[in-house]
């Protein structure tokens, strides 16, 4: 048995419970590393390869590609304006000037100007106020926040003139755009590429010399060159692989993704599930053992390495047998919810709430009044004492 298979199999015993039992002992490293065996088919034609995802292809764009070179020559005669300093257009921005492009930033004075200014952004030369900045630069990238987008968008689309370039990071304010009022020039590019993970993340696997995945798409062509420069923006800005989309799809996924299985959906299942065990007698740290810490710890990232097939395949017989039971009445009870979340994005209900509530003078107090609901709910605060237990977070004696 090789370092990896070992490493494999000490986490599963470690952190694995009663279901991984029998999988510490059936792994072999044959079985393990899966991902790392199976062979993607693709067919490359320059700069662009046509992949096989399950049984439909699509087009996937890779980092390789665009080497620095590449990107220097594509953008040597532009001035990059990212508008905004939080987590995306922070992240974007450092990445685009460690890649030695013309980068400029635009903010209001506060706390994103100053945690520009902390971080290297000189005023008057590269950090200016947002309208300055929009004078300057010829792609004007839009990572303000998306309620911003719409807000400032009377003072942001006079510098938006002929032969520049805009650039965003969510579909949303231009598909939306009755709800938002945010329509772009007719004479100009239009552009999309959206990182999938947070702007902190597009910043560490850069830094590690990985790219995060994303989104490309196009919504106008004017130069006729917008596919190529959308790509080579992706790359610049720090993503490995960008897969095609449009604009539609990409803001219908990512606001359905994060309100369903990423975030809203997974929060109300772990406190269904923490509130049957405790109400049947169970302490708050088998509860959230039991439904928060084993996931997260354990089978999650084991699911993401391999699939849930894999997982499925090398667990318990007893921890199998239940779930293969089960899995389909979880689905089909929430699947009508899933349906009546899609139409709830399609037919712009949460554009429309998300902009109003984002806007409301108490916006912040309302937030944190909600915020603390979940922290203050027993599960997180079991969590709380939970995490102070795993070996990491325990000091030697
Ligand atoms: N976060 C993600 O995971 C993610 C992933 C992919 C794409 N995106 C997209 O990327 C874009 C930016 O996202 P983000 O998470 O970085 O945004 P964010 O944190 O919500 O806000 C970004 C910036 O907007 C500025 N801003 C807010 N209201 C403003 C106003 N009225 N006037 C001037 N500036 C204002 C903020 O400045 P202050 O500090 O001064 O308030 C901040 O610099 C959005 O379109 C988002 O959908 C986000």
């Amino acid at each position: 048995m090789n370092f990896a298979s070992r490493i494999a199999l000490r986490q599963l015993t470690r952190v694995a419970p009663r279901s991984f039992s029998v999988l510490a002992r059936q792994t072999t490293l044959a079985q393990a590393p899966r991902a790392a065996v199976c062979k993607v088919a693709f067919t490359q034609t320059r700069g662009l390869k046509t992949i096989d995802f399950g049984g439909t292809k699509e087009v996937v764009y890779e980092r390789s590609d665009y080497p620095p070179a590449k990107l220097l020559e594509t953008f040597k005669n532009d001035t990059l304006a990212v508008l905004g300093y939080g987590p995306q257009g922070r992240g974007q921005a450092l990445n685009l000037r460690d890649n030695k492009l013309n980068v400029i930033v635009g903010s209001r004075k506060g706390a994103s100007w100053d945690k520009a200014v902390a971080e290297g952004w000189i005023p008057g030369k590269n950090l200016f106020e947002i309208t300055e900045a929009c004078d300057k630069g010829t792609i004007i990238m839009n990572l303000l926040s998306d309620a911003a987008q719409s807000k400032l968008w009377s003072t942001i689309k006079p510098y938006l003139t002929k032969g520049k370039t805009l650039y965003f990071s969510h579909g949303f304010s231009v598909v939306f755009s009755d709800d938002t009022g945010v329509v772009p020039p007719k004479d100009i590019d239009v552009i999309l590429v959206a990182p999938k993970g947070s702007g902190t993340t597009v910043r560490s696997l850069f830094l590690q010399g990985r790219g995060i995945n994303g989104s490309v798409a196009v919504y106008q062509d004017v130069s006729g060159k917008a596919k190529e420069r959308a790509v080579a923006l992706g790359v610049a800005v720090g993503t490995g692989y960008l897969y095609e989309t449009t604009f539609k799809q990409e803001v219908y996924s990512d606001l359905y993704g994060e309100r369903g299985v990423l975030m809203g959906a997974i929060q109300g299942l772990f406190v269904a599930q923490y509130e049957v065990l405790r109400a049947r007698g169970h302490t708050p740290s088998e509860a959230f053992n039991e439904t928060v810490e084993e996931a997260t710890q354990s089978l999650y990232p084991l699911i993401g390495a391999n699939g849930m097939d894999w997982m499925y395949a090398n667990c318990s017989t007893t921890a199998q047998r239940g779930a293969l039971d089960w899995w389909k009445k979880f689905h089909d009870v929430s699947k009508p919810v899933f349906e009546e979340l899609y139409e709830s994005v399609a037919n712009g209900t949460e554009t429309r709430r998300s902009l109003e509530k984002n806007s409301q003078p108490n916006y912040r107090s309302e937030l944190e009044k909600e915020l603390k609901e979940i922290a203050d709910h027993e599960m997180w605060r079991a969590g709380k004492a939970v995490r102070q237990l795993r070996p990491e977070n325990i000091q030697a004696n």
